[in-house]
């Protein structure tokens, strides 16, 4: 697809040239789930798949939309486009609009056609792999540089306001921010990062398990208010808290007994997630790939027991994965509920990973998973900037 599927997709659409053609890619989670909007640290890397946007200003405030996936169309007037999210595609596109604006930039109206390869539902980030690209070609189009750190959190905000999820910075952010053959290290309070080379005997692969829960968006919601409740409860013993970021293991541990049950498993997982992501940057450092793979062991256990957002199907995905050939570690990624698991594996053994763990599964559920073998890939890009 690529390139010249977006030039052609745009000029079938709209009858003239693109001026501006971005692409932006998903993302998977190594390590630091739940931990975003608790002000933590996440270890994201962004991956092969991506969503390309072809754009060109128009002289008036009209954006006209055409998702090439869908063969959908769709349109909106950027000075009447605050109303909330109506669960359809283009609320996506309206939202990273109207928070680009609300952060004082002008946008034009404009054309804008879009396709991609990020399966939907998979947990991989295909709506901030949307906000990114569309956002990136809206202030080309505007004639100002991305701030990518800013593109990222309108993105965020897109979430929260016109799709209802209240998510953290880590899905816009890597899209945003990733270079290729790297993680990210990032700390969502400062939004400081690291790019963390990732060995090159290893590839990541996906495990998709085809199951996408409808009650995902409420029960991460309901997520992030146990952990404010969290928060909530500690600071009055701790006063000087703002987030779980700031309390340490030993101080839960301390502490627990006086919270209530479901949102002290909540606060577990997120505090020793914490210092996972800490140690995991670690033990990558000095290429320790038995730790690695016994850290993603560990998350997956407290997402799955503390946290409750794993399932029966991620649960068998991760079994089989540790029992394949060249497995280095195995956990579910991204919010949960469904979606995928990220497998880090010998590149000589991924093959034979990818049929271990298909056998597996579809004897023990009786479905075939989707499997992607990729490697980490670069951010947010501009590929092409004509003049109107
Ligand atoms: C989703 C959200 C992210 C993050 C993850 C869980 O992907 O969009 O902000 O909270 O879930 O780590």
């Amino acid at each position: 697809m690529k390139q010249e599927r977006a030039s052609q997709g745009f000029f079938e659409a709209f009858h003239r040239h693109h001026t501006v053609l971005t692409r932006a890619p998903g993302r998977v989670n190594l390590i630091g789930e739940h931990t975003d909007y608790n002000d933590g640290f996440v270890l994201p890397a962004a991956i092969e798949f991506e969503t390309w946007a072809a754009a060109a200003p128009r002289t008036d405030r009209q954006v006209r939309l055409v998702a090439g996936n869908r063969g959908e169309h769709a349109e909106f007037d950027l000075d009447h486009a605050t109303h909330p999210g109506t669960r359809h595609w283009s609320d996506y596109i309206r939202g990273i609009a109207v928070e680009l604006e609300r952060d004082g930039y002008r946008l034009p109206g404009a054309e804008i056609w879009f396709a991609g390869s990020i399966p939907e539902g998979a947990g991989l980030s295909s709506s901030a792999a949307l906000e990114m690209s569309v956002g990136m070609a809206f202030l080309h189009l505007a004639g100002v540089t991305p701030d990518r750190a800013r593109l990222a959190r309108a993105g965020q905000l897109a979430e929260h306001h016109f799709a209802g999820t209240r998510c953290g910075i880590m899905d816009q952010f890597v899209s945003a921010h990733a270079q290729s053959d790297h993680a990210i290290l990032l700390d969502c309070r400062s939004l400081a990062y690291r790019h963390i080379p990732l060995p090159e005997s290893l590839r990541l692969v996906i495990c998709n398990s085809g199951v996408t829960h409808e009650l995902a968006s409420s029960e991460y919601n309901k997520r992030r208010e146990q952990c404010e409740a969290g928060v909530t409860q500690l600071r009055t013993t701790l006063p000087g808290i703002r987030a779980l970021r700031d309390v340490t293991p030993e101080q839960l541990q301390h502490l627990g007994a006086r919270l209530d049950p479901v949102v002290l498993q909540r606060c577990r997982h997120v505090i020793t997630e914490n210092a996972r992501v800490e140690s995991f940057a670690q033990a990558l450092a000095q290429h320790d790939l038995a730790a690695v793979g016994r850290l993603m062991e560990e998350s997956h256990h407290s997402l799955r027991n503390d946290y409750e957002v794993s399932c029966n199907e991620l649960d068998a995905l991760v079994q089989f994965a540790q029992a394949a050939p060249g497995c280095v570690g195995a956990r579910m990624t991204g919010g949960g509920f469904g979606g995928s698991t990220i497998n880090l594996v010998q590149e000589q053994h991924v093959e034979a990973f990818k049929e271990f763990v298909e056998g597996g599964f579809e004897r023990a559920v009786g479905t075939t998973p989707r499997i992607h073998i990729t490697r980490a890939a670069a951010g947010a890009s501009c590929v092409t900037t004509l003049p109107a």
